[in-house]
């Protein structure tokens, strides 16, 4: 998730229990031509390997390059975004707008595939709107071209994040492919996952919005009191072991912010982190609350 799974949340995760990590999405031409805030995005530790990186393009070519920088920089996989709704994106043809090019995104494939060894996987929605709908279809185009796996979230960009995840469509993908077929939506618990999986006879369950503020979701079982509390701190030690200070206290903000759901007055916990002036002060904020 764009600006949340940096390298320390990520870590957390892979320490509570997650299996394979996926970076945020990452601009394949700030990448190319040399953005030091892009390949800050691409940054990641060594224990969190096996790590695929993601990348957001509509260039062939320029995904391609992208992708055999980031093989050669390490990544255990390269993933395709074709899911991403946001405006300032999807204008640009990225993201999922590429749904709605079905032999423009063939095409990229085919390019990125040959460019690296390592395994290319994609991340798709439902598709563009209710009335194109074709997951399947963009589906079996990536597998035809080589692609390994693919992550399903099964909104329709039109319906950005509201609603039910439509769980029937990644049962439909499940069933029009043979390639591993990775489940994502609205999984907020370890009973979610496996109903997931249940329901749609996916390979593997990806969580997002649910591992925040609860990295202990990968887990899989109850993680008492002071074992979060550890986790947290260890987050926090991370954060500011990776981040200039002005970065880093906006990390910390927001991760501790997301910490507080579930506390008595929570939102006025939130409120004393957000307003801290330092890295002391929102230490100070939570812990005194926690
Ligand atoms: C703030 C935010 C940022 C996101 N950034 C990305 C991203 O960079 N790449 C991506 O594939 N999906 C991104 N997503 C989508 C999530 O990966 C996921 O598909 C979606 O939130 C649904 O799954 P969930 O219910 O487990 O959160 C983002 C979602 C949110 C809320």
């Amino acid at each position: 998730m764009a600006a949340i799974t940096n390298a320390p949340f990520r870590l957390v995760a892979r320490e509570c229990g997650a299996g394979p990590l996926t970076s945020e999405e990452i601009d394949a031409r700030g990448l190319v031509e040399g953005s030091a805030r892009t390949a800050e995005l691409a940054r990641y530790l060594p224990e969190e390997r096996p790590i695929a990186m993601q990348l957001l393009g509509s260039d062939p070519d320029v995904l391609a390059e992208a992708a055999r920088r980031l093989e050669a920089a390490g990544a255990d996989a390269v993933d395709l975004n074709m899911g991403c709704p946001v405006a300032k994106i999807v204008s640009k043809g990225q993201g999922a707008a590429l749904m709605r090019d079905p032999l423009g995104a063939a095409l990229i494939l085919r390019t990125v595939r040959k460019a690296i060894r390592v395994p290319l996987t994609v991340k798709i929605r439902g598709g563009w709107d209710d009335r194109t709908v074709n997951a399947v279809e963009i589906a079996r185009i990536a597998e035809s071209e080589g692609v390994n796996a693919i992550t399903v979230h099964p909104r329709t960009r039109a319906q950005q994040f509201s609603g039910l995840a439509p769980w029937e469509i990644i049962a439909s993908v499940v069933g029009g492919v043979r390639i591993p077929v990775t489940g994502n939506g609205d999984v907020r618990s370890h009973d979610d996952a496996r109903a997931m999986i249940r329901a749609t006879g996916c390979a593997a369950v990806m969580i997002g919005r649910g591992a925040l503020g609860a990295p202990w979701i990968f887990a899989g079982r109850a993680i008492p009191r002071d074992e979060k509390a550890r986790i947290i701190r260890r987050h926090c030690g991370l954060i500011q072991a990776s981040f200039d200070p002005r970065t880093a206290l906006v990390q910390l903000k927001k991760h501790l912010a997301w910490y507080t759901s579930g506390l008595p007055c929570a939102a006025r916990i939130r409120a004393e982190v957000f307003g801290a002036p330092s890295a002391a002060a929102v230490d100070d904020a939570f812990w005194r609350n926690w």
